[in-house]
């Protein structure tokens, strides 16, 4: 029975464990608090900082695990690629989970390999700030080098906006580095994450891409098959194989491009797991990106990925500053359309725009009616 290391328990990590665990995978599930969604479903479960260096390195040499998987990018990934070198399965390799940590080392990487990116440059402080975005010379987005699902990240159009864009950021970031992103922002027409497999043998395969929407630099519903050019297709799947061939190792990444009105295919992030924007595959695909990444982290043979049906996915979200114990409402309403499906994460308290659970449906507008029936309450 192989046994996973899984870093990090939120609710991708979930679908991955109980995906892990019908193919007979013994699961360590961890993360920094309790009764995580992926420790309701694991064998086991660690509860401890993973940006802590000695904590992580006493849980590797405790559960001697076969493989390591990352669900977050919070990781002390030093010790992940120290584990690798020691002869440790990191997955997909711990050279993409180290790069894509910070958004700036995946973002050198991106440029250095010619894929094309938005303007960008870096700012350690409000003045330099400042400077990078007039130079760049339009409205920019600004996010943290260090932080996810949005956090510190806004738009500014003027001096104004860029002070308050820095100390939303310096609040907003993880860790202690002061450093912010500031790009050109893009007026896409619409974005996308291309789900990408990479296996051990160095083959690429492709899902179909996945388009998506987000607010406050979070997914708030997503749809697949998007309705891609062929030229859009072939420029972004070209871009995802170049990035992932360089990362290594095997696995799926969620590849997120921006697509502008003239079909230009721009690359923005990558994260080498499953994507938030992908939980749509457990509805529409034969195998869902939790399926693939399983299969082939263990080395199996992919099997064909076929899409069954299209669909869409859409948030169940708690509500702004919303704390504490809470219930879920409405699910018998949702459920009256007779096609949708859904997940509730089971996270064990309300944050503010938490995301708490999952819609799946046929359609975009099937989610977003159901997702609307569904409210997150506070237990007072
Ligand atoms: N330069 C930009 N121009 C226009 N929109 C942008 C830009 N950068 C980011 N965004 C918007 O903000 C969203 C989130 O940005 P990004 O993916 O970089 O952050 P994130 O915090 O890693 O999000 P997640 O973890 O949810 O993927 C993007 O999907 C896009 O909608
Ligand atoms: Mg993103």
């Amino acid at each position: 029975m192989k046994k996973i290391l899984l870093l990090g328990s939120g609710e991708l990590g979930k679908e991955l464990t109980i995906s892990l665990k019908r193919i007979g995978c013994f699961v360590i599930t961890c993360d920094a608090y309790e009764n995580a969604p992926a420790m309701q479903v694991s064998d086991k479960y660690e509860v401890f900082n993973m940006l802590d260096k000695e904590k992580l390195k006493k849980v590797i040499n405790k559960h001697k695990p076969d493989f390591i998987v990352p669900e977050v990018e919070a990781i002390e990934t030093t010790v992940l690629l120290e584990a690798e070198k020691s002869g440790h399965n990191v997955i997909p390799s711990a050279k993409a989970v180290n790069l894509t940590m910070n958004r700036d080392k995946i973002r050198d990487r991106a440029k250095y390999l010619g894929l094309k990116t938005a303007n960008f440059a870096y700012a350690e402080t409000e003045e330099e700030l400042i400077l990078e975005a007039n130079k760049i010379g339009s409205k920019v987005a600004i996010k943290p080098v260090m932080s996810s699902s949005g956090k510190g990240q806004s738009y500014a159009n003027s001096e104004d906006e860029l002070k308050k864009s820095w100390k939303l950021a310096i609040e907003g970031m993880r860790g202690n580095r002061k450093r912010v992103i500031v790009e050109e922002f893009i007026d896409f027409d619409y974005e996308i994450t291309l789900l990408t497999i990479l296996e051990k043998s160095g083959k690429v395969t492709f899902c179909n891409p996945i388009g998506h929407f987000q607010k406050r630099g979070d997914y708030q519903y997503s749809w697949q098959p998007a309705d891609c050019a062929q030229d859009v297709i072939i420029k972004a799947q070209r871009a995802a194989k170049k990035i992932v061939l360089d990362l290594g190792g095997s696995g799926i990444f969620g590849v997120e491009f921006f697509i502008d009105k003239r079909g230009e295919v721009i690359f923005s992030e990558l994260s080498p797991r499953p994507h938030d924007t992908g939980m749509v595959t457990m509805f529409t695909q034969n195998y869902s990106q939790f399926d693939i990444h399983s299969r082939v982290l263990l080395g199996l043979p992919l099997p064909e990925i076929k899409i069954n049906r299209s669909g869409a996915s859409h948030v169940i979200l708690a509500e702004k500053n919303a704390v504490g114990e809470y219930t879920i409402e409405g699910i018998e309403k949702a459920l009256e359309d007779k096609s949708v499906d859904y997940r509730i994460f089971g996270k064990p308290l309300l944050k503010s725009y938490r995301r708490m659970g999952v819609v799946l449906a046929p359609s975009l507008d099937q989610a977003k009616q159901a997702a609307k029936k569904i409210s997150v309450k506070s237990i007072k």
